[in-house]
């Protein structure tokens, strides 16, 4: 029997029943219902083929560890974005279906929103806002993709983000689906880098959207899904606590400028673990206000690595503390691990740990850089965001020597980086020489094995003064 009748009968039959074990609102979704089924009507639609017009399916499913379920131990309640009127032929506008399968789901306790896998959906730039009942589930089995680049964008949608999840708490992505991005014609908008004459790169329309941003949301979880070539940003989180990241395969191109990854910003409680992640920006950014981070398991491929910052921009305070970065594979990367800050910040970044880390192939594997600049034309000030207690261990593998020295401190000359530590961290040239002139300026910390290459610049103890500037957070 039909799935969608299925459930419609006992929609009917066990109404009593039913309202009790799985849907609370269910009068209010019976009249979405009738309301849906005027709507398949008029529009010819398979409504005809079924006793019941198609309709999100509240289809008690047992779970395997519960055979005989109690009214305590339901499973979800299935919405279907097909059964919202979703078409999913990869041009037609879903938009409107996706948001009501989300108003429909998030009255409901345990709900799970399927993007079935025999579908391409489009859906123009949305906000999924909640609060939502306990337990919603966004399972992404097909493929679901906005307008494809700049022209198609409708004129009156943000250009800055497409898919945007908004109070939110408890909510999970998953799937075997793609969500792809179609970034490619705004990576080649002529503002981009080096898309002008000779590399450069010419004025004009600019924002491009990240692909999706949690906003104020809490214990969100990603799982499972491909996500890949994103516009901007891939996943971005925002004022976030709690989160929980496994098994994402992110991918875009080498040369696709601003991709990061995965980017968290004023967000504590993070996990990320075992994902995949090949692009053309920073593999994760860490932004101010983050704190608790745990990665684990990552691979990052051509990308610009693992990013603390840039913190401290327009004199602004940053804080960030205790984030760690183990077991990761780090390849053909501009940058391996760095912490970059502007000059003329404030705030602190504090107990970071960097461990088990391999890299293959990668320019500037350990950077610290407190004079980020994007202009060239930034002054030196007289405060910065101090760094201390940041340790580097078990970090290992081939670096690219076209540029720089594979380990490279750069402190601020107003405010020093203090309790470094560093063992077992052995690079060797990928090809050619080996670069023994680390860079290091105004670090404070202790070798605990001897470095290859070896750095000698690494100061004992405590500097005399830790400036002015030096703010508690
Ligand atoms: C998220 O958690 C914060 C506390 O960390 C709380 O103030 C906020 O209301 C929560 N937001 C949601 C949407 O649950
Ligand atoms: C996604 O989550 C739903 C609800 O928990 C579950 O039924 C489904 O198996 C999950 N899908 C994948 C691919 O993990
Ligand atoms: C650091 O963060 C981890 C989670 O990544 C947490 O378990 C631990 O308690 C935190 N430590 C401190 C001192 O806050
Ligand atoms: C090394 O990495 C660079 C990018 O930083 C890439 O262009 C180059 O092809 C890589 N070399 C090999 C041998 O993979
Ligand atoms: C800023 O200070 C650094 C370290 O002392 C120095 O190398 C650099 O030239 C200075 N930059 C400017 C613009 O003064
Ligand atoms: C130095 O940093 C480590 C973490 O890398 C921390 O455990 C230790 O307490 C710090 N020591 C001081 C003196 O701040």
């Amino acid at each position: 029997m039909d799935h969608c009748s299925y459930c419609y009968t006992n929609l009917v039959t066990y109404f009593v029943l039913f309202s009790i074990l799985c849907c609370q609102h269910l009068s209010n979704v019976l009249v979405k219902v009738e309301a849906r089924a005027h709507y398949h009507k008029k529009k010819g639609e398979k409504s005809s083929t079924t006793i019941a017009p198609s309709s999100p399916s509240y289809a008690p499913v047992p779970s395997s560890d519960a055979p005989d379920p109690s009214p305590t131990q339901q499973g979800p309640c299935i919405f279907d974005v097909t059964s919202y009127g979703a078409v999913g032929d990869g041009a037609t506008d879903d938009t409107a279906a996706f948001q009501a399968a989300w108003k429909a789901a998030c009255a409901v306790e345990s709900s799970v929103i399927v993007v079935p896998s025999d579908g391409k959906f489009m859906i123009t730039s949305s906000i999924f806002s909640g609060p939502c009942k306990p337990g919603l589930v966004l399972q992404i089995d097909g493929v679901l993709m906005p307008p494809e680049g700049p022209n198609c964008w409708p004129k009156s949608d943000s250009k800055k983000q497409w898919l945007v999840f908004y109070r939110l708490d408890g909510f999970t992505m998953n799937g075997t689906g793609t969500i792809e991005g179609n970034g490619h014609k705004w990576w080649e908008l002529p503002c981009k880098p080096h898309r002008g004459p000779h590399g450069s790169t010419l004025p004009g329309p600019c924002d491009s959207p990240a692909m999706i941003r949690f906003f104020l949301s809490n214990n969100t979880r990603l799982i499972g899904l491909r996500i890949q070539n994103s516009p901007q940003f891939h996943i971005k989180f925002d004022g976030c606590d709690g989160v929980h990241i496994d098994k994402l395969q992110i991918n875009s191109p080498e040369n696709s400028p601003n991709t990061d990854g995965i980017h968290i910003g004023d967000t504590k409680n993070v996990g990320i673990y075992n994902s995949m992640i090949a692009n053309g920006d920073d593999c994760i950014s860490i932004g101010p206000g983050c704190s608790e981070v745990d990665i684990q398991g990552v691979v990052c491929d051509h990308s610009h690595g693992i990013s603390i910052g840039s913190l401290g921009v327009h004199n602004s305070r940053s804080c960030v503390s205790n984030i760690t970065v183990r077991g990761a594979l780090i390849k053909n990367s501009d940058n391996g691990v760095r912490i970059k800050t502007w000059q003329g910040g404030s705030g602190s970044v504090s107990d970071i740990s960097f461990q088990d880390i391999q890299m293959e192939n990668t320019t500037n594997s350990i950077i610290i850089d407190q004079y980020y600049c994007l202009t060239k034309e930034c002054r030196n000030q007289t405060s910065a965001v101090y760094l201390s207690g940041v340790s580097y261990n078990n970090i290992k593998g081939t670096y690219n020597n076209v540029r720089s020295a594979p380990i490279h401190f750069a402190c601020s000359d107003a405010v020093p980086c203090t309790n470094i530590t560093m063992s077992e961290v052995e690079l060797l040239p990928a090809q050619g020489a080996l670069v023994d002139n680390p860079f290091c300026w105004n670090a404070y910390g202790i070798q605990q094995t001897l470095t290859i290459p070896p750095i000698d610049c690494l100061q004992d103890g405590m500097p005399l003064s830790l400036g002015e500037a030096v703010a508690g957070c």
